[in-house]
């Protein structure tokens, strides 16, 4: 069912069901992150490898212990500093991590969302929720409870599982996900909280990411909609996206005008969504410039306009 009850979403949890939930980033496919079983039914339903791991979301610092281990001072700093946010770290996980969230590795992804809906969950639940993004693998994160019902419905038991609708997430791209297993943080996938951030905070150099650790948010082809994306002007596209500076060429149909990079990456997947839904061939989507969370959109981009 859609809900807007915490009481509905906790009791689908502890039955062992799945519940979408919003968080400030995109919509996460929740269950509860101790139960191998219930945390199985979102592989299925996403059509994602068991192979690849998935965050577990906690409801702050004082349970980062209960998940992991060898934690370092300056992952202690980003984890102070950023949490509630839009920040994952990847840390040795502690004893009795099931290999059904690290994806049989030695390593578990930890968040704290910054969202009130998502943080009571957790705290009424009592559990740690295992979720990934809330969509079909290899396709767009949903930013809207709708988007979430048009990609997972027919792979939901709407009867039992629930999706919580929350409205829009705010942020709209997906965590910085930081290695927090080495001696300085590697980022693995970039987002809102900035490589500048991470240094200030840590007064470490961050490192190029040549870790061995799996995570399908760095496949190149990946939030992938169903038009081909074009990153420069293309003759006979028919929609576009771009900074409200930008005017809409002759002939396609405007998709997006973010007024800002942070209104660009809030927008950016409904936008994608909105092609597919219109049934667009050709998108043309002018990436922002600059660093921080332009980096992340440009990231975003790249691979949505890379077809597997
Ligand atoms: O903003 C977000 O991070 C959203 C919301 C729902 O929290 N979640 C999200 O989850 O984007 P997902 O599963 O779509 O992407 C999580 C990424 C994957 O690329 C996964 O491989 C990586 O995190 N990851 C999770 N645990 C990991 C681990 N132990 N080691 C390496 N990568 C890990
Ligand atoms: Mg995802």
């Amino acid at each position: 069912m859609i809900t807007a009850s915490i009481e509905v979403a906790v009791a689908a949890l502890k039955r062992g069901d799945l519940v979408a939930i919003p968080t400030e980033t995109v919509y996460g496919l929740a269950a509860d992150a101790s139960s191998e079983s219930a945390v199985r039914r979102i592989y299925e339903a996403k059509g994602r490898p068991l192979s690849h791991p998935v965050i577990v979301h906690i409801s702050g610092i004082a349970d980062l212990e209960r998940w992991a281990t060898d934690i370092p001072d300056w992952a202690y700093a980003l984890a102070k500093k950023c949490w509630p946010g839009p920040l994952t770290l990847i840390l040795k996980r502690a004893a009795g991590v099931g290999d059904w969230v690290t994806g049989g590795q030695d390593t578990v992804g930890l968040r704290v969302p910054n969202h009130p809906i998502a943080l009571e969950v957790i705290k009424a639940s009592g559990f740690g929720l295992a979720a990934p993004s809330a969509n079909r693998f290899g396709a767009v994160s949903p930013t809207t409870a709708a988007a979430v019902l048009e990609d997972l419905g027919p792979y939901l038991d709407l009867g039992k599982d629930v999706i919580f609708d929350g409205g829009d997430c705010s942020v709209g791209v997906e965590s910085t996900i930081v290695d927090a297993t080495g001696e300085r943080p590697s980022i693995l996938r970039l987002g809102a909280v900035t490589r500048e951030m991470i240094e200030a905070i840590t007064q470490l150099e961050v490192i190029e990411n040549t870790s061995e650790i799996r995570a399908p948010g760095t496949l190149a082809a990946h939030y992938s909609p169903s038009a081909t994306v074009h990153l420069k002007m293309f003759e006979g596209a028919d929609g576009f996206i771009g900074l409200a500076e930008l005017q809409t060429p002759e002939g396609m149909l405007r998709l997006a005008s973010p007024k800002d990079v942070s209104e660009y990456a809030q927008v950016l997947y409904q936008a994608l969504r909105r092609a597919d839904a219109f049934g667009l061939d050709n998108v043309v989507a002018i990436p922002p410039e600059g660093q921080g969370l332009a980096e992340a959109i440009r990231d975003r981009l790249l691979r949505a306009a890379t077809k597997s």
